[in-house]
């Protein structure tokens, strides 16, 4: 048992905790509050989706001790909330609702598409709803409720959702290296409203004058990041490509362009973009700035801070721990690709990225770590 701090529905809560619980068994086993239901357990349904800080996640693939210090808000906690009360009103007159097992994780999404995207249409809602399912496939009747919420205008200030912020506000420096060559280390993520951020720092035994024009090539940079391959016509301001993702089985590809500003003094550039994975709809949209440093005269630091936004099926993967430590061993390789295409090396062949070998790493590290405490 492990000691856990946080608030619930706007109570301070402390209480000890196996460290295996999920919140949604510590909210409904120890906490008593029922309105979070569970279904598949996996992240899939949705049925358990809740707010912590405010924006909606999965409770049951969710850890209650890495809530440590979060706000946590379940349907409990939404009885005065005006948007939720709205909702619930126009789910009844719009019959939103049959068995209701679905209906408090949908009321979760449905308030944060409220909140996020006053102007969605129908087509957007559905889109937004794709993570949740209703067993009684009862969604006609969701989204005219959602949608007359809509119609009735805004409760309060729209939450940002886009565009995304600036970044180079929240940048901070990032701590002097004592990684070895190629290597890549996580600093603190930048918090970003409407999605999730990253911050990474990728090192590289080579001087700054030969990594600067290497960033400024968007062909090289594209063949050293797995599963990408950009299409024919790039420029150096714009370009059009696509990344292919392997989890098992499942297969993401995501075709989408970007734009490219370049900063030559600062060495420091911007990349701005959107995809879409046809098969599944879901849609990633990105800003990632980066900074050349040069540390030594043989060594280079490559800042990059990423903001982005999932939405669609898919998003239900896009889990903040889950994703830092995904996108730190990725950055390894990428780090590693790098400097062996500026030493020389031949460009790979195009092979999709590999997400499953990835993340049987990052576990494989992870209980590493566990076991030598
Ligand atoms: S029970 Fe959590 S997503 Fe299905
Ligand atoms: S109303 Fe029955 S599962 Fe949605």
């Amino acid at each position: 048992m492990k000691p856990l701090r946080l608030t619930i529905n706007g109570a301070a809560v402390s209480a000890m905790v196996e460290p295996r619980t999920s919140l949604a068994d510590f909210l409904r086993e120890q906490q008593l509050l029922t309105g979070t239901h569970i279904g598949c357990e996996h992240g899939v349904c949705g049925a358990c989706t809740l707010l912590i800080d405010d924006a909606p996640a999965r409770s049951c693939i969710t850890l209650a001790l890495a809530c440590e210090g979060r706000q946590v808000r379940t349907i409990e906690g939404l009885d005065e909330d005006p948007v939720a009360a709205r909702l619930r009103a126009a789910f009844k007159a719009e019959h939103g609702l049959q068995c209701g097992y679905c209906t408090p994780g949908m009321l979760v999404t449905a308030r944060d598409i409220v909140r996020r995207l006053p102007d969605a249409d129908a087509a957007r809602i559905r889109l937004e709803l794709s993570g949740n399912l209703c067993r009684c496939t009862g969604y006609a009747g969701i989204v005219r409720a959602i949608a007359r919420v809509l119609a009735e205008g805004a409760a309060e200030p729209r939450a940002a959702a886009a565009p995304l912020p600036a970044l180079a506000a929240r940048a901070t420096p990032v701590a002097a290296s004592t990684a070895p060559s190629s290597a890549a280390a996580r600093t603190t993520a930048p918090t970003l409203p409407g999605g999730q951020g990253l911050r990474q720092s990728i090192r590289l035994a080579l001087p700054l004058a030969t990594v600067w024009p290497a960033l400024r090539d968007p062909a090289l940079i594209a063949s050293a990041v797995p599963g990408v391959s950009l299409d024919p016509g790039a420029t150096t301001d714009r370009i059009a490509g696509r990344m292919v993702a392997a989890l098992g089985p499942m297969r993401a590809q995501f075709a989408g362009s970007a734009r490219l500003s370049y900063d030559d003094a600062a060495h420091a550039g911007e990349i701005a973009g959107e995809g879409r994975d046809r098969a599944s709809g879901t849609q990633l949209r990105a800003r990632a700035e980066f900074r050349a440093v040069a540390e030594a005269s043989e060594r280079t630091r490559i800042d990059l801070t990423v903001a982005y936004v999932l939405q669609g099926p898919l998003a239900q993967f896009s889990r903040g721990a889950v994703v830092d430590a995904f996108a730190e061993e990725l950055a390894q390789q990428v780090a590693r690709n790098l400097e062996a295409r500026l030493r020389g090396a031949p460009a790979p062949e195009p092979a999709p990225l590999r997400a499953g070998a990835l993340l049987w790493r990052v576990i494989r590290a992870r209980l590493r770590r566990l076991f030598r405490r």
